[in-house]
């Protein structure tokens, strides 16, 4: 990063703003810049004295020009036309000086003098990046999640941004959609846990202290089942699935004080989420309670005319301000054409007032307008601190899904690892480690899984050849892969995807390795050496045609800057293997989208495919260790219970290992019968603890009706329907019980 002279956007600024300079107001006895009084009469102080073209300002988000150059007539001003100062900037790169230069501006030669929220997309990590939230999910670890955020929220901070647009909660059940990787995967529980998780470490935990960052929930909402998992498409969600399915993650970064949410792309049932008043104000407002500011996604609301729902971009504009978009992200619609329909009647001033309040009580929640500026620290400790380092390996470490380990492959043996092949082109491949909205990760900063295995196997003879390239039908390289695992004993295969193949505008059609990656599996296989498989995606990945060679496949996602010492660590056994699924991994593209927690079909045991099978490759919550747990049976304190009580269920483990190893206890619920159908289980509670060689530990799970047993209608309303229960933890045997009328 580079301090750099004020670019043409800062100098445009200043010009603009220049002219506005001489009305400033005296700021002595203002009350909105009072930090003494409260949020409220600071913001309706303020909100009185703007003008329109100053309002209009505010609830237009434009993108910093040099660092975002694919650009297609968008704001790239820190000015509307009429010179009044933006809401906020997209800044794409770390640049505080820079970005200090142009909230001066904006705060000292303005009229208000009210800052600009600057934002960026941190998604797992800043500049120090961690696993993907795919990858970290599998973790089920929300409290290292939560770490992780906090880190990212200090570098996002020290790079002179204050907003994020994360974390994206979006339930995402179908592989072939790219954005899989940013989600906490297909379960309902986790992506809450994963999404108060990030909230509380981008916004800190304390409401009445300035936020490091604001958080931002995205994308509301339903995007996730986006239609044979293309981008940016349509959705058919009924209102009941959508008060089960989609909606609760958004609720739980709610409460937990997310200060935004992002509007999302995909028409929900006909009405695109960008324009959806019942979506947008009557749900997030009024059910699930949000008091924040909603953000459109990059050009939603110019989408709008796109999706056939706008008739032009001025209906666009008032469609999407009277659902409840706050502020329009860089198309300018708002600016434009709110004016004309204000006049025109077409649009209240109320709600043009309204949305500019929310913006304002977040400026003010986030302490912008005692803190504009960013502290410029030495550039060296800005980001990369060793703690962090170590933190962004630790959950890489714990992401890792081991998905099978025939005769115990694994962990391979330092001592007696004398020849070993590193092949694929995953082994030695920077950027694809980083994954997806990788922030401003430096590959110079990755350890590759090559690097990491040579740092510590450094008198192993290794052998490392690509075998060929992730897409393309180049096989030249398999001779010399072959001819390495030949002379080898063991082989990691290193294969995948890149890192473009998944995240935003990345569907596929397929799930199988890309390229001709499936046959250099085969060749290798073919030396009948012993394979550790190791798959670096995006998404799970179909691969029937080698399952059955490889000796042991481990799913390594795309684990961030430390790859190649967290593979290391837990390859060579220092650290065992404790991630599970967070996202069933299915045989075929043909059995998506495939997820546990479905409704029971009509016929059980019916309706299968009549020319494959209807079973996962590894089911959600699939993953193994280098110990085996032993479950007890689960133990009930009793087996009814009313609705106002509660009964425990005690699980003893026991870790049957010789070293210590963490394991997850997955604890499902299910339901006889309900009002309306019930999937036939679901995730309920879920703890992570390490156990030592032979330790036998209890682990308890309170069953309490009104948050484990009831469920909302397709209104929201939640309630327990009473009859017959059954609690498992992990894969063992349902025990029933009875919720009492
Ligand atoms: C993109 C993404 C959204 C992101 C936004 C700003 O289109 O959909 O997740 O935050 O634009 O980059």
């Amino acid at each position: 990063m580079t301090s750099r002279t004020p670019s043409r956007l800062t100098l445009g600024i200043s010009l603009m703003l220049l002219v506005s300079a001489a009305h400033a107001e005296s700021s002595a006895v203002a009350t909105y810049r009072d930090p003494s009084k409260p949020v409220a009469e600071r913001v309706e102080d303020l909100l009185k004295r703007m003008t329109l073209q100053e309002k209009l300002g505010q609830l237009s988000q434009s993108v910093d020009k040099d660092s975002n150059d694919n650009l297609n007539n968008v704001i790239t001003e820190g000015t509307t036309d009429s010179g009044v100062a933006v809401g906020s900037m997209i800044v794409g790169k770390p640049r505080p000086e820079q970005r200090n230069a142009m909230q001066r501006i904006a705060v000292e030669q303005s009229r208000l003098g009210i800052p600009i929220l600057f934002g960026n997309d941190i998604i797992h990590g800043a500049s120090t990046i961690y696993p993907t939230t795919l990858a970290s999910a599998c973790s089920f670890n929300p409290e290292m999640f939560r770490q992780c955020c906090a880190m990212a929220a200090r570098e996002t901070k020290a790079g002179g941004i204050d907003w994020t647009f994360s974390p994206m909660v979006d339930v995402s059940r179908d592989a072939r959609w790219g954005r899989n990787v940013e989600s906490a995967g297909e379960d309902v529980l986790l992506n809450e846990a994963f999404s108060i998780a990030a909230v509380r470490g981008y916004q800190g935990d304390r409401p009445d202290a300035p936020r490091p960052i604001v958080a931002c929930l995205k994308h509301f909402v339903g995007y996730g089942a986006s239609e044979a998992g293309r981008d940016y498409c349509f959705t058919e969600i009924s209102p009941q699935t959508l008060a089960e399915v989609y909606l609760p993650p958004f609720e739980a970064g709610v409460k937990a004080g997310a200060l935004t949410v992002m509007s999302a792309f995909n028409d929900l049932n006909g009405v695109p989420a960008s324009g959806n008043r019942y979506t947008l104000t009557d749900i997030l407002r009024g059910r699930l309670g949000f008091s924040g500011f909603v953000v459109s996604d990059w050009k939603a609301v110019a989408h709008l005319e796109a999706q056939a729902f706008a008739k032009d971009h001025a209906d666009a504009a008032r469609l999407a301000l009277h659902a409840g978009v706050d502020m329009d992200m860089v198309d300018g619609l708002y600016v434009k054409h709110l004016p004309e329909l204000l006049a025109s009647g077409k649009t209240p001033a109320a709600e043009i007032d309204e949305a500019v309040r929310r913006i304002l009580r977040v400026k003010f929640l986030a302490g912008l307008f005692e803190k504009p500026y960013t502290e410029i620290t030495p550039v060296e400790s800005r980001f990369g601190r060793p703690e962090d380092l170590m933190l962004a390996r630790k959950m890489a470490e714990e992401s890792f899904v081991l998905l099978k380990n025939k005769d115990g492959l694994l962990p391979l043996d330092a001592a007696k690892t004398k020849r070993l092949a590193i092949i694929g082109p995953l082994a030695d491949d920077r950027r694809s480690m980083l994954g997806s909205w990788a922030g401003w990760g430096r590959e110079e900063d990755v350890v590759t899984i090559l690097a990491g295995l040579r740092a510590a196997l450094p008198s192993c003879e290794i052998r490392h050849a690509k075998g060929c390239e992730i897409k393309g039908e180049n096989r030249k390289g398999f001779d010399e892969a072959v001819a390495a695992a030949n002379a080898s004993d063991v082989v990691v295969l290193c294969v995948g995807e890149d890192a473009k193949m998944s995240g935003e505008n990345a569907s596929r059609a397929t799930l199988d390795l890309p390229g001709v990656q499936e046959d250099l599996v085969r060749a290798v296989l073919a030396t009948g050496k012993p394979v550790v498989l190791l798959i670096s995606s995006g998404r799970p990945i179909t691969i029937e045609c080698v399952e059955g060679g490889a000796r042991a496949i481990m799913a390594v996602w795309q684990p961030g800057s430390r790859a190649g010492d967290a593979l290391a660590n837990v390859l060579l056994g220092a650290v065992s293997p404790s991630g599970k699924l967070a996202m069933t991994w299915p045989r075929s593209v043909g059995q998506v989208p495939i997820y546990y927690a479905k409704r029971q079909g009509a016929r059980p045991g019916s309706g299968r495919y009549v020319d494959a099978s209807s079973e996962p490759r590894y089911p959600f919550g699939h993953g193994l260790s280098y110990s085996t747990f032993e479950y007890s049976k689960v133990r009930l304190s009793a087996d009814r219970l009313k609705k106002d009580g509660k009964i425990e269920a005690v699980v003893s483990v026991t870790n049957r290992g010789a070293k210590p190893a963490k394991e997850t206890v997955l604890w499902y619920l299910s339901q006889k019968a309900g009002r309306v159908s019930r999937p036939m289980k679901q995730l309920k509670h879920f703890e992570k603890a390490e156990l030592a060689p032979g330790e036998t530990r209890e682990f308890r799970f309170a069953i309490e009706p009104a948050r484990d047993l009831a469920y909302p209608d397709e209104r929201g309303v939640r309630a327990a329907d009473p009859g017959l229960f059954s609690v498992r933890a992990g894969t063992g045997e349902p025990v029933p019980f009875t919720l009492e009328d």
